[in-house]
């Protein structure tokens, strides 16, 4: 047998076993040795697991865990810390029940990569499934086994701080990087000593908050929350998510965290969902403040009935589940199966074979060079040029250069949100970066100008001198990592403080000037986009933040990165998104139609836009068919061309749009994107094939299913650009 066919034979063989592995799930000798621990089990030590608790140091902490009463900790770091608290569940309790240490490892461990928000503007899934990989390997090396990631919170508004965390408006994209993330985190084989859980989050539809306040009430149609909130999830637990985790805000009325239909009947009844779910921190309790528990019993009866498993630091399980049970108001069945679901996790975990962690991992595992390659790869990937009018980018390295603004040599903010184990002093700033690319290093020279906060100008007099003193001007401006992420929602999307009017003076004294946006989020800055020459946003980007931003200033790397959402001129246009609906009274700038008096109702950009120190071209647009049935599949193609000078990315992006259905639907749907690398004057042919997964969509049933119709289709740098075809669904 040639070496091929062995191959076969063994793929044969092991493709199911690898996929049960992968996939939380039955396997008779898991689930015998499930039903023998619970079999043992008191009540005491079932409810016990249901048990997360934060930080594990306290006295309290180490008895319950002594006595088998605590199901997972969370926020416990480094092989020390978490071996010994797993001596004692493991050595000291009655079953020696191991322990699962939980973290927000949500875009790095300790080496921290672009915020997700960042990454997503990539749209490279390998490349982001790689960085999550990293984190995994890096975290369970430190004692860690789940990750809370990734949040695949579907944001309209950019308000809503947590926007940093996700990957922007769309569900196909954000079901795409979904599943990397999942594959990058939990691979083929949870018990493996690189991997761990993955904890989808925050199930479901927390980016809908009203106002883009944090926390706040969503209401959310059944069919937008099946067509844009749930696909990403889906898709994660496609991809064998182990966990996910129950969102805070109240979901039409029923909150996420006590929400039987999405909880049971759409994520076990209709996804077959093997895992188990943990609450968010406290938010069982905060059923109590939702109005919907009258006290904590009812709290813990509708959250554990409605499907949640694990109570994260709240205490309500512990508190209220015996008196419960006692009662007969909860079932020991309902116990048992949400403790059989936790304890399939730490089985495939490989917790009860290897409980503990080798300290010295640590010290072999972070930071390494392929770590840190990766991450500035990312870091790079992630950077979107906006404009870059008369060509000023790239830079001459041997300009002297003056780099402006209160971010350009802060280590701390590139960490961005959930900075985890990072360190602000691993961290290359955009100065550092520049100044280690520039080939005289004495010629960049930096003035803050201002602070992040406040309205102190005294700073501008030195900036506005050095931009005199330069060939070019750098101005490094944006948000402070603490005002990105949780609990971290602003009403006003402008550059904070006096920023903006640092920039203002800066340009003019007419020197070439650069803009560098460093966010979690984007800011409006209409004036900016006018007036400035060459805008980049950089994001929050991570430990190799300044080394990458260098690297596209100095046309080291042709920037690729494209939009993951779309940027408003301004805050009152929000929540604004490609994907919207045509309305009876479609834009068209006259009076009657919809739009704003005051603004426009386009973007500052649109949603997968992005330039390259290149340009693209597409032409032939080919379909292998204008005309199927509704189970058909549909080969649609284009040839790009590097029409530029340089070799770069191209993000190629397929859109349908379904002229007309049972119900409204979008303008334009992201349905397809393939990266391409081409070399200066080279063509590619690029194919998607599209079918009934994208072209279906929930009718007035909440029926996935393909309708009888004429459809779009364009294939294109962006949602807004792109050359067009059409077909027609019998
Ligand atoms: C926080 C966040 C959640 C995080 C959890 C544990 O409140 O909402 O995303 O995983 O608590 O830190």
């Amino acid at each position: 047998m040639n070496h091929r066919g062995g191959l076969v034979v063994w793929a044969i063989i092991l493709i199911p076993v690898m996929l049960a592995a992968q996939i939380p799930g039955y396997g008779t000798e898991i689930e015998s040795r499930i039903d023998a621990m619970v079999a043992q089990m008191t009540l005491d030590e079932k409810i016990g697991q249901l048990q997360q608790y934060a930080g594990g140091e306290s006295a309290e902490h180490r008895e319950m865990a002594a006595a088998g009463r605590v199901g997972s900790f969370l926020n416990v770091r480094g092989a020390e810390s978490t071996n010994a608290l797993q001596k004692l569940a493991v050595e000291n309790s009655r079953l020696g029940i191991p322990l699962m240490f939980g973290l927000d490892v949500i875009h790095g461990y300790k080496t921290l990569f672009p915020i997700p928000l960042a990454e997503a503007a990539s749209w490279n899934p390998e490349l982001v499934e790689r960085a999550a990989a990293v984190a995994a390997r890096e975290a369970r090396a430190c004692g860690i086994h789940w990750t809370f990631a990734p949040m695949v919170d579907i944001a309209r508004d950019p308000r809503w701080g947590r926007i940093a965390e996700g990957s922007g408006e769309d569900p196909y994209l954000g079901a795409t990087l979904a599943a990397a993330r999942v594959h990058g985190f939990q691979g083929m084989d949870l018990s493996a000593p690189d991997r761990i859980a993955a904890c989808v989050k925050h199930y479901v539809a927390y980016g809908a908050a009203e106002g883009g306040r944090d926390y706040n009430t969503t209401e959310v149609s059944e069919r937008t929350l099946r067509d844009v909130y749930l696909p990403p999830f889906a898709a994660a637990v496609r991809a064998g998510a182990a966990t996910l985790m129950s969102a805070f805000n109240d979901l039409n009325g029923i909150p996420a965290s006590a929400n039987p239909f999405t909880l049971t009947d759409i994520l076990r009844h209709e996804w077959g969902f093997k895992g188990f779910v943990v609450s968010d921190w406290n938010s069982i309790g905060e059923l109590l403040n939702h109005g919907i528990a009258a006290d904590s019993a009812e709290a813990a009866w509708r959250a554990l009935s409605a499907g949640i498993e694990m109570d994260m630091e709240g205490r309500i399980y512990k508190n209220a589940l015996p008196g419960l049970v006692e009662r007969g108001l909860v079932s020991t069945a309902a116990i048992d199966e949400a403790v059989r679901r936790i304890l399939r996790i730490k089985i495939l975990l490989g917790l009860f074979e290897n409980p503990y962690t080798d300290p010295d991992l640590e010290k072999q595992m972070l930071r390494t060079p392929e770590n840190l390659a990766i991450a500035r790869q990312m870091a790079r990937e992630s950077i979107v040029l906006l404009k870059n009018d008369k060509n000023i980018l790239p830079l001459s390295r041997s300009a002297r250069v003056a780099v402006i603004g209160p971010l350009a040599d802060r280590q701390q903010d590139l960490l961005g949100t959930w900075a985890c184990e990072g360190e602000a002093g691993d961290v290359i700033t955009l100065l550092q970066g520049i100044r280690s690319a520039a080939v005289k290093p004495d010629l960049v020279l930096h003035a803050r100008g201002c602070d992040v906060l406040g309205s102190d100008r005294s700073g501008f007099k030195e900036a506005i001198q050095l931009a005199k003193r330069s060939d070019v001007v750098i101005a490094v401006v944006g948000e402070s990592a603490d005002l990105s992420g949780e609990a971290s929602s602003r009403a006003d999307l402008a550059l904070p403080g006096v920023q903006e009017q640092l920039v203002q003076e800066v340009a003019a004294t007419g020197k070439p000037l650069v803009v560098v946006l460093l966010a979690g989020r984007p800011l409006t800055i209409p004036w900016i986009a006018e007036q400035v020459p060459a805008i980049l946003m950089a994001w929050h980007g991570g430990v190799q933040a300044g080394s990458a931003v260098a690297d596209v200033l100095f046309g080291d790397y042709n920037p690729s990165g494209r939009l993951p959402l779309t940027w408003p001129r301004t805050v009152g246009q929000v929540p604004l998104y490609y994907n919207h609906k045509n309305t009876g009274r479609p834009t068209n700038e006259q009076k009657w139609s919809t739009k704003y008096l005051d603004w426009p109702i386009t973007p500052q950009y649109v949603f997968g836009f992005g330039r390259s120190y290149s340009t693209f071209a597409y032409s032939h647009l080919s379909l292998d068919k204008n005309e199927m049935g509704p189970r058909a599949m549909l080969t649609v193609s284009a040839v790009v061309k590097n029409s530029g000078r340089v070799a770069g990315d191209e993000v190629v992006q397929l859109y349908v749009r379904d002229l007309a259905g049972s119900v409204t639907r979008p303008v334009k749907e992201l349905k397809g994107f393939k990266r391409v690398y081409l070399e200066p004057g080279e063509s590619r042919k690029i194919e998607f094939t599209l079918g009934p997964g994208e072209l279906g969509f929930h009718d007035a049933h909440h029926r996935h299913q393909v309708e009888p119709g004429r459809f779009k289709v364009w294939i294109g740098p962006n949602s807004a650009e792109g050359i067009e075809g059409d077909f027609c669904v019998r």
